[in-house]
């Protein structure tokens, strides 16, 4: 609906324009793409890819689906185009609808729009810490406050099977208090019990095994950079060992933005982290990334109301159909100036035409009635204080602007 794609507008213009300033450009990336490609970068044991993707066949019998995020897109993307042999790293920013078959409810959509960035082929951490300060000057430039950085660092292909481990050490004594289906992601991939939202494992995960106990020292120094560089950022942060993310590719930093109204990780404001391992499990060579995505309708559900849109303040309205011609190039003449005018030529009565300016909030109608069309000038009235005069075609532009200007 208008007033709210005018704040959805709004808060893309002001990411684009924010993420443009740290050197990022914007890309855009098919909205239906080869199931595979989600399955092999998301990760078939997550939820998004279990269970809520839209997946159909095509006329030709391929299997595509509908995207329900837009980091290993962007990862193809890159290799298949000409952004490939750019000098690393490359600096990307995107935004669009995204499509996940989860149960809708405030703020959870089957098709809703993100806004994110990617920075593709370097590893260095400071990286992380400059997509995360994008964001937060985003939100910022936006007016929401109330909200929270959690951070973490989920270890990568050598530490983080340690810590696999040790999670399921810990719940296997406690198999039987677990629900099915968190049974059955211990069984699958163990760390995603710590994004559970049954009632069961959330009493046990506050005494289950942290991810950072388990860093490797390579893992270890760069999350201290991360943090570094934060600081530098003056951003503030929330240490949050239990954070994963739902999605598979993540590799060391893992970081989500919480909301004071919005309750627990599946409602964060945006997510993000390091995926350095993506672009291998897509098929391509390996290339480091990072990267976050917010959901636009939860970050505008918390901005302050935009001012709304003032309509136009002309109205151009002609006697009957005699007058359409006079009252279309009248108006095309005031557009031309810059002037945001609503033409009426059509067949009804100057009257009801009167009446629907009033209703529609004219501040100056311009009225070609058959005496004006048979003298060549327009009348224009101002609503508010019924001021009259007339003018010519010549100097029409500033007669409007003038009559408009006293009353602002
Ligand atoms: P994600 O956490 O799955 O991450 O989604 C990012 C954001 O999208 C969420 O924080 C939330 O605001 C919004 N979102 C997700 N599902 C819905 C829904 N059903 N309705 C409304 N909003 C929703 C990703 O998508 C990763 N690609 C982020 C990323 C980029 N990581 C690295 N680069």
């Amino acid at each position: 609906m208008p007033e709210r794609l005018a704040a959805m507008e709004h808060a893309v213009t002001v990411g684009m324009g924010i993420s443009d300033e740290y050197g990022y450009r914007r890309l855009e990336t098919p909205i239906f793409e080869s199931t595979d490609l989600f399955v092999r970068g998301v990760g078939d044991t997550t939820d998004v890819v279990s269970r809520e993707m839209y997946t159909f066949a095509d006329r030709g019998g391929r299997s595509l689906t509908l995207r329900p995020e837009g980091t290993a897109s962007t990862v193809r993307a890159f290799w298949e185009s000409e952004l490939r042999q750019e000098p690393l790293p490359v600096r990307l920013s995107y935004a669009g609808p995204m499509f996940r078959y989860d149960r809708p409810g405030r703020g959870r959509y089957r098709q809703f729009n993100q806004f994110g960035v990617e920075v593709l082929g370097e590893d260095e951490p400071e990286l992380d810490a400059e997509v995360i300060a994008v964001a937060w000057r985003w939100l910022r430039e936006l007016g929401v406050t109330g909200t929270s950085l959690q951070l973490n660092s989920i270890g990568d292909g050598i530490c983080r099977p340690r810590y696999r481990q040790a999670l399921l050490d810990f719940f296997e004594p406690h198999l039987a208090q677990l629900d099915r289906l968190d049974q059955e992601r211990l069984r699958r991939n163990p760390l995603r019990i710590l994004d559970s939202k049954e009632l069961a494992s959330a009493s046990l995960l506050d005494a289950a095994p942290k991810t950072t106990d388990f860093l490797c020292d390579d893992c270890r120094a760069a999350f201290e950079r991360v943090l570094g560089a934060l600081d530098a950022y003056g951003i503030d942060y929330q240490l949050n060992p239990l954070l994963v993310r739902g999605l598979d590719y993540y590799a060391r930093t893992t970081f989500e933005v919480w909301h004071e109204d919005l309750k627990g990780a599946q409602n964060s404001l945006f997510g993000g982290g390091r995926y350095d391992g993506l672009s291998q499990l897509l098929g391509y060579p390996p290339c480091a990334g990072v990267g976050f995505a917010a959901g636009l309708e939860r970050v505008v559900l918390l901005s302050p109301p935009l001012a709304a849109r003032p309509k136009p303040p002309v109205w151009v309205l002609g006697a009957q159909l005699v007058a359409a011609k006079a009252v279309i190039e009248t108006a095309e003449r005031l557009r031309r100036a810059g002037i945001r005018v609503v033409s009426d030529p059509g067949r009804r009565s100057l009257k009801s035409k009167m009446r629907s300016a009033e209703r529609g909030g004219a501040a100056l109608v311009a009225l070609v009635g058959e005496d004006e069309l048979a003298r060549g000038v327009v009348a224009l009235r101002r609503l508010q204080d019924g001021t009259q005069v007339e003018s010519g075609l010549i100097g029409l532009e500033a007669a409007v602007t003038s009559l408009l200007a006293e009353f602002p």
